[in-house]
């Protein structure tokens, strides 16, 4: 007997209907009760262009970031002059998918353009005008999204590698260490309810640990309404240890703030300089010898990937209330920084989905980890389990 499928249901809908054909987990309902898992995306996913991965970024899920379109230099590229078209499409992509939407970032170092630090005849703005700057830009493009992104990177990178305040930063140097509190304010007034970001990379590892704790402290202390702290996540297959991960999940949940990664990636190549580092002012020359898979990953470091997926995602399972979202910076693996950075023009593999944009098996290794009991958990039970001698 021939079976019709209905040309209205799409294959995926119409292969659920047969008998036998289960819907395969996604990473937005695997980890329901765990985080929000989220993903970074560019204008050929949420304008719909590369309508294979606006379809897998609608399934798999619940919150996404803009990778590029709401930086300083795309938003507001010359004095006075806004330009939202992408923007605005982001934002009605999340809100039309009931998406929880993040804004990044309004006050960085990178991707934010000369003028901003200078005066009219090119000489280094005062103090008053560049906090007068920021302000403005804060409220306009905050307040254009209030209600609808739920939260801001408001502040990206302003530690340095030794923990304390990078100097080299041009809104350090004109305004002085209180720029990073007074972007909270300005981004408090724009939208109360928004929730509001600190976030850095390399945060895992001392010293720069101790240095973001220090700044979150003291931002708390001084009653700046930062909410909560995103550790990028821009892994490898080695770094950071579990151990190290697991003290700054646990010290910065300790200060009473959320605790995000932002960033998630977990690359397999091999580092062009130390490890540890996403520092994107580097760029190297391409040499063979980085870019060792340029036909596909063999099944070793394929394995290493997925156990390192695992690794990850069942320690951030290991804390329950603390870890409030898990965003990758990408969905498939040729969207991703990691194939011009630091080197230009390698394969990388740093995601779950492949060039083909199919589940890898680091995917599979993921979703089984959201239903392996944590170990956290066992151990309370183990813990409270009956003794044979409380039983009789
Ligand atoms: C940093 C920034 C991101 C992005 C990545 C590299 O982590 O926060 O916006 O630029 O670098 O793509």
């Amino acid at each position: 007997m021939k079976t019709l499928i209905p040309t209205t249901l799409s294959l995926t809908a119409a292969l659920l209907l047969l008998p036998g054909v289960q819907a395969e987990p996604t990473l937005k309902e695997s980890f329901k009760n765990d985080f929000l898992v989220g993903a970074a995306l560019n204008p050929s996913q949420f304008c719909e262009s590369n309508t294979a991965e606006a379809a897998l970024v609608k399934t798999q899920f619940n919150s996404i970031s803009p990778e590029n379109v709401l930086k300083w230099e795309k938003v507001h590229p010359k004095p006075g002059v806004y330009d939202f078209a992408l923007a605005d499409r982001y934002v009605d992509f999340g809100t039309r998918n009931r998406m929880f939407i993040i804004g990044h970032n309004l006050v960085w170092q990178n991707q934010t353009p000369g003028w901003v630090f200078q005066d009219a005849a090119g000489q280094p703005a005062s103090r008053e005008q560049l906090l007068q700057r920021m302000r403005d830009h804060i409220l306009t493009v905050v307040g254009r999204y209030q209600g609808r992104v739920k939260g801001w990177d408001v502040v990206n990178e302003a530690l340095g590698p030794d923990g304390s305040l990078a100097k080299d930063s041009r809104w350090f140097k004109i305004i002085g260490p209180d720029y990073i509190a007074k972007a909270f304010e300005f981004a408090h007034e724009a939208d109360p309810a928004a929730e509001l970001y600190y976030n850095d990379y390399s945060m895992e590892t001392n010293p720069k640990r101790s240095g973001g704790v220090g700044l979150i402290q003291k931002l708390k202390s001084d009653g700046i309404p930062v909410t909560g702290v995103g550790l990028q996540g821009h892994y490898t297959v080695d770094w950071p240890a579990a151990n190290d991960l697991n003290t700054t999940i646990d010290a910065f949940a300790g200060l009473g703030v959320k605790v995000m990664i932002t960033e998630l990636d977990v690359d397999v190549l091999p580092s062009a300089w130390g490890q540890g580092s996403a520092d994107i002012t580097h760029n190297f020359a391409l040499q063979q010898k980085l870019n060792p898979y340029p036909n596909g990953l063999p099944g070793p470091m394929e394995r290493r990937l997925s156990d390192r997926y695992a690794e990850l995602f069942g320690l951030f399972r290991q804390h329950p209330g603390a870890i409030r979202r898990v965003t990758f910076w990408g969905v498939a693996d040729p969207d991703s920084w990691l194939n011009d950075w630091p080197v230009k023009g390698r394969t990388s593999y740093p995601l779950l989905f492949d060039r083909q944009y199919q589940p890898k098996p680091a995917f599979e290794a993921v979703i089984q980890s959201a239903s392996a009991k944590s170990s956290r958990a066992s151990a309370v039970e183990a813990a409270t389990k009956p003794t044979e001698t409380d039983s009789r």
